[in-house]
């Protein structure tokens, strides 16, 4: 199948490969621990895993900082259990994607210890060094190189699209050059081991200075170029960036992009409260899935459909539940209910959905743990974040399998875990949820059940938002396909809410829905939803 096809109905699940499941005993969740829950994730309705980094790497940067792109990082497991993975994943037509770190590596990476070894020569340029002459005693320090995040993440030279210092290199210098061949080796090399397709870290960071027109136009054309060679030698893997900027991204020739917490507006002001990792926008103080019901849709609404408008036809955007670098859903003061209303619009977007593991049962935000692998970047200046982050520690915590030691997540002692588990005596878990109807977890296989059975609910359908009064609440809008016509409507807040909605149809027997009414007043529809209530209904 080709991408796109493949793509538009997969609903993604992220995996944290340190986190999710550890079957050898040393707190680390590792490969086999992935292969033994591959049911439990088919069980949810997922269909395609994305796995952060998993390659050698000395972890300063939880892997982030890639020693050796052709190696599987030994404390996952072996190639062969890599091997095995891909093919028990494939065998319940799960597809594999893996996280590709195309801008920079570890300083212990050998390309980098071999320029770094040979002071005050210019023959070799695969790094950006500003400066040569470091002694070769200490070796280059902070400041000698570009970096790309932490200053331990030596950029990838992919040559300047301006020059005004001796040390840049125009694009097409051998080192660029260099790096650009490596970039199709590594994608080939993982392709031919089964895997189907890549998320980019940082994919818009490739030619400096990042972000000037010219460099964005310079970086798209290195990912053009990529992705004309994947549509011939490799047309049915894919390619997903994190831009967070879908207008650069999608039109650079990625199949998808994540719209995130950084570049497009839009995410943080549905949802970050500030009490996790990170806050609203600076002149919005609650956003909008909240109990207080005083958020705005506005960035939202005018980022995204910009965002729509100009990769119509192109590609794909996805609103994940959840990362690795940001606040989990489940942050104080968001509840459950709000959870539920926040999982309904996930679930019933234009894109295919992406699910960070843990988020499915309610995984809380873990507050003041000791951070670990560069997971804290509070008083960090990450050189290209962009935004203060934070604490990303409370997000990367155990899996949360069941009430066995270590909520089954390993049987390290418990100070040997990645991340404590969640202290919580209440804290979610699959075994308990797996059984109860109502849990969040049954809500969320419903949802994606939904989703599957009516076409009109996934990525190919219109979007339009449709309540326009100046409150938002709820928040409205019309799914449509081939003439099918759905409504959904949610509403966050802890108050009823009412809204005429200029939307033509009768309102047909509900999907899914609480506290929603519906009821045709000759050209509007009025809909009443109570506080946390939710409603998807057919139009016909
Ligand atoms: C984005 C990743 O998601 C984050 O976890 C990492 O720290 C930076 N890129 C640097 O690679």
């Amino acid at each position: 199948m080709q991408a796109m096809d493949w793509l538009k109905e997969a609903v993604i699940y992220q995996i944290y490969p340190q986190s999710f499941q550890d079957t050898n005993g040393d707190g680390i969740g590792d490969f086999q621990g992935i292969i033994k829950r591959l049911d439990y994730i088919r069980s949810i309705g997922i269909n395609t895993i994305w796995l952060n980094p998993c390659f050698d790497s000395p972890f300063g940067d939880a892997g982030y900082d890639i020693r050796d792109f052709y190696k599987i990082a030994p404390r996952y497991g072996t190639e062969e259990d890599f091997e095995e993975l891909v093919k028990e994943a494939h065998a319940r037509e799960i597809r594999v994607v893996l996280d590709f770190v195309a801008g920079h590596t570890s300083m212990d990476n050998p390309w980098f210890q071999a320029e770094a070894e040979k002071p005050h020569s210019a023959d070799s340029n695969r790094y950006i060094w500003r400066n040569r002459d470091f002694d070769p005693a200490t070796g280059p320090q902070k400041g000698d190189f570009v970096s790309n995040f932490f200053w331990y993440q030596p950029a990838l030279n992919f040559g300047y699209s301006e020059i005004t210092e001796p040390w840049q290199d125009p694009l097409h210098a051998p080192g660029p050059q260099k790096n650009r061949e490596e970039m199709r080796k590594i994608l080939a090399y993982w392709f031919d081991r089964g895997c189907d397709g890549f998320r980019v870290d940082m994919a818009g960071s490739l030619v400096k200075p990042q972000d000037t027109p010219a460099s964005v136009e310079a970086t798209k054309a290195i990912w053009q170029e990529v992705r004309a060679w994947m549509d011939e030698a490799y047309p049915d893997r894919v390619l997903l960036s994190e831009w967070s900027f879908p207008s650069r991204s999608i039109n650079a020739g990625f199949h998808l992009d994540f719209m995130l917490h950084f570049n497009t507006p839009g995410y943080s002001s549905l949802f970050f409260n500030g009490k996790g990792t990170l806050a609203p926008p600076k002149d919005q103080a609650y956003c909008y899935f909240d109990a207080e019901g005083q958020g705005s849709l506005d960035v939202f609404l005018k980022s995204y459909s910009e965002q729509r408008e100009a990769t119509r036809g192109k590609g794909l955007i996805t609103l994940p539940v959840g990362c690795h670098d940001f606040q989990r859903l489940r942050c104080a003061p968001r509840g459950w209910d709000e959870l539920r209303c926040a999982w309904v619009f996930f679930m019933t977007q234009a894109g295919p959905p992406t699910i960070y593991y843990g988020e499915e049962i309610g995984m809380r935000f873990v507050e003041n743990l000791e951070p670990k692998e560069g997971s804290t970047l509070a008083g960090i200046t990450a050189v290209n974040a962009g935004t203060d982050l934070g604490e990303r520690a409370g997000t990367r915590t155990p899996m949360q399998w069941d009430d066995s030691k270590n909520a089954g997540f390993s049987t390290a002692p418990a100070e040997r875990l990645y991340f404590p588990i969640d202290p919580d005596e209440d804290r979610p878990t699959v075994e308990s949820q797996d059984k109860d109807p109502n849990s969040l977890l049954n809500f969320v296989r419903e949802l994606i059940r939904l989703r599957k059975a009516n076409p009109v609910l996934g990525t190919d359908g219109e979007f339009t938002f449709l309540n326009t009064t100046e409150q938002h609440y709820p928040f409205a809008y019309l799914r449509e396909l081939d003439g099918a016509r759905c409504l959904v409507v949610i509403n966050p807040s802890r108050h009823a809410r009412s809204v005429d909605l200029r939307v033509a149809g009768e309102p047909c027997e509900v999907l899914l829905g609480q506290g929603c009414v519906c009821e045709r007043h000759g050209e509007s529809l009025s809909v009443t939803v109570a506080g946390h209530g939710f409603g998807i209904i057919p139009l016909r």
